[in-house]
């Protein structure tokens, strides 16, 4: 069977942030893609660049960030040529996100049913009032809310923290978009609804055969949900394979560090803890291998020059000179 075309292409792309006048690259020649219908999950600790990674896509990134090259292309299209006219366009109707704050994301002073109906009444302008109303009470059915009826007039503070979570999920796919990238959607919840949240998601995506981009901390959700997975350590992309490369066949030294700070999958929280070190702040980058500073594998060449992603298999790829690399003298 051939796989299903790219939906979503990375290539090559650069990002950085002006800091005191100078811009300090952070994302360094991301080159990853996502498959149509498929699930692909963003991991790496805090600070590697995942959300900025999303951010990007959406072209939502702060102030001080700077494009340094490369494409993201979502359909063919490079979404970095597009006019800021055609990302409103796009954004809500054929690329969403769900964002890392969904408390914040919510504006406390409309109901949650106005601002479901919003992104239809933008994207869906034949739509009237009664449809739309219609449409957004049917939506917060989808997404599990009981009394969506009565839910549909309350303001975000009458909601759970779960409740505000689907309702941010049903806010991102109120128009069944393509792409739908979720940035730890389930972190703040409890173990049950962080469940029925993933599930919930992957039933939306059953239903509208588009892809899902998830962002995460925790290799639990990651081995329960993805097929693709990409390892992200200080901007760069380290590992990117199947759910199977990464979890049966880890290559990259950080990879198998993440994994082995997993007890179990099955019993453990999942969450990432325990690599001794950190990763280093923006422009505190050294020439070769970021991870080299906590590797226990780092040889001369490693801080010397930049591994760069390899491909060891079927759609495994590795950034490491220990793997698959020709070593220069
Ligand atoms: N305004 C800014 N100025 C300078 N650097 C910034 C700025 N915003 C973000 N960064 C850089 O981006 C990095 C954070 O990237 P990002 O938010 O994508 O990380 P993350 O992988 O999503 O982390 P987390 O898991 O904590 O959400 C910071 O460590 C910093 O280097
Ligand atoms: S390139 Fe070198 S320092 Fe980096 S992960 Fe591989 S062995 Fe370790
Ligand atoms: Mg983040």
């Amino acid at each position: 069977m051939t796989p299903a075309p790219a939906l979503l292409e990375f290539r090559g792309y650069r990002l950085g942030f002006r800091i005191d006048g100078q811009v300090c690259e952070l994302i360094d020649d991301l080159s990853f893609s996502i498959r149509a219908g498929s699930v692909l999950g963003v991991v790496g600790e805090s600070g590697c660049g995942k959300s900025m990674t999303a951010l990007s896509v959406l072209r939502l990134l702060p102030q001080a960030a700077a494009v340094m090259g490369g494409e993201i292309l979502f359909g063919g299209r490079d979404l970095l040529a597009q006019s800021e006219s055609e990302m409103e366009r796009i954004r809500g109707r054929d690329i969403s996100m769900v964002f890392q704050e969904p408390m914040t994301s919510l504006n406390p002073v409309h109901s949650v049913g106005r601002q479901i109906g919003e992104v239809l009444r933008i994207h869906r302008p034949g739509m009237g009032p009664d449809e739309r109303r219609a449409a957004t009470i049917d939506l917060l059915r989808q997404v599990g809310i009981a009394n969506p009826e009565q839910r549909h007039d309350q303001f975000p503070h009458q909601l759970s923290g779960g409740m505000r979570q689907r309702i941010m999920i049903a806010i991102a796919v109120a128009c069944r978009p393509q792409l739908l990238m979720a940035d730890e959607p389930t972190t703040a919840l409890d173990a049950t609804i962080q469940a029925q949240v993933l599930a919930l998601m992957q039933d939306i995506k059953e239903q509208t055969e588009g892809s899902i981009m998830l962002i995460t901390h925790n290799l639990g959700v990651v081995a329960e949900t993805c097929d693709e997975v990409v390892i992200m350590y200080a901007g760069r992309v380290v590992e990117s394979g199947s759910a199977e490369d990464i979890f049966d066949r880890p290559q990259h030294p950080y990879t198998q560090g993440l994994l082995a700070s997993l007890p179990s999958l099955a019993g453990s929280s999942g969450d990432l803890h325990s690599i001794p070190g950190s990763v280093p702040s923006i422009g505190n980058f050294g020439p070769g291998c970021r991870f080299a500073p906590r590797c226990a594998q780092a040889r001369d060449v490693c801080t010397r020059d930049v591994p760069r992603l390899t491909s060891i298999g079927t759609g495994h790829q590795v950034a490491c000179w220990a793997v698959g690399q020709e070593v220069t003298p």
